[in-house]
């Protein structure tokens, strides 16, 4: 009870402020917690499977019955008890809100994937379904790992983001020369790069001048798609699923 009273006061809090911006909760316990817990039920955008659209309907329900269906699961179901406490669940049903309000809408598959495989270039650096290129992350099975409105993200600030396996550096030799490329791994002797060009490259130390982290090679796209084009790559990428 007084745990669930607690639940209900947090809720409110977080209904009175509106100000938490999406970094904030993207990384917060909420988030973690769903994608441990409900995304292969419900998807990265809370939408997938027979339960239908939960982000929506997250909104619709009062704070505290939110709580307690995530606590509870439903009777008769595949939504089993989650074994949560109040506060952890509180945590997700405010994850759940803000996966709702910060969802990319519309879009037209088909030309964003056209984009994607001509004009967008996408395919010089990742690969979807085996064909493309090596040095960025495969996009193949992106639309049930991220939320759409962190593909959107992607897409118009590539830097916001970058997985620690995606650092990508300017290798300076002593002879003058630059290896520009995706860092492997470096130990006392060498460093080893995947070259842009997707070569593997061992960089004895000797020969190494410098070795400089530069930004991610991904262009932002934010001025090169109108916001319709945007929606339309990122409704393509949601649709890229195991
Ligand atoms: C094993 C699959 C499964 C998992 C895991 C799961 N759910 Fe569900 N969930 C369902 C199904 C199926 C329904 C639809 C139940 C029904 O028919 O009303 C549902 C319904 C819901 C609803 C809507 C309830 C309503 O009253 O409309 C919410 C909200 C929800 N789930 C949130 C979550 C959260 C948050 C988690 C993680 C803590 C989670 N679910 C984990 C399968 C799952
Ligand atoms: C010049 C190479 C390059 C091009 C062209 C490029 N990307 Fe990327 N992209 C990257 C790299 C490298 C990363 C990983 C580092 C980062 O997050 O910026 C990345 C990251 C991403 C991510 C995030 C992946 C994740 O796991 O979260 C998405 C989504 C993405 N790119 C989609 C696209 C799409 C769609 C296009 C074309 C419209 C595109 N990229 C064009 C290099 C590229």
């Amino acid at each position: 009870m007084r745990a669930g009273l607690l639940a209900a006061a947090w809720l409110a809090g977080i209904q009175a402020q509106e100000t938490f911006t999406a970094i904030e909760l993207d990384r917060s316990e909420g988030g973690a917690l769903y994608e441990a817990r409900c995304m292969g039920c419900h998807g990265p955008d809370g939408a997938y499977g027979d339960a239908g659209d939960i982000a929506a309907r997250s909104v619709e329900l009062a704070g505290d019955d939110l709580v307690r269906v995530i606590i509870g699961g439903v009777a008769g179901t595949a939504m089993s008890p989650s074994g949560l406490t109040a506060f952890e669940a509180g945590t997700v049903a405010a994850y759940l809100r803000f996966v709702a309000s910060d969802r990319v809408t519309g879009g037209d598959a088909a030309r964003g994937r056209e984009f994607v495989s001509n004009d967008g270039g996408c395919l010089d650096c990742h690969a979807i379904d085996g064909v493309g290129g090596l040095i960025a992350p495969d996009l193949t099975g992106i639309g049930s790992r991220r939320r759409s409105g962190q593909l959107r993200d992607s897409l118009l600030d590539p830097n916001a983001e970058v997985r620690t396996e995606y650092r990508f550096v300017d290798a300076r030799l002593r002879d003058g020369n630059t290896v520009r490329g995706r860092l492997l791994n470096q130990d006392t002797f060498s460093v080893q790069l995947l070259s842009m060009a997707g070569r593997l490259t061992a960089i004895s130390r000797a020969d190494l001048d410098a070795l400089e982290f530069i930004d991610s090679p991904m262009p932002s796209y934010g001025d090169r798609l109108t916001s319709g084009a945007l929606n339309d790559v990122v409704r393509y990428l949601t649709t890229l699923r195991p």
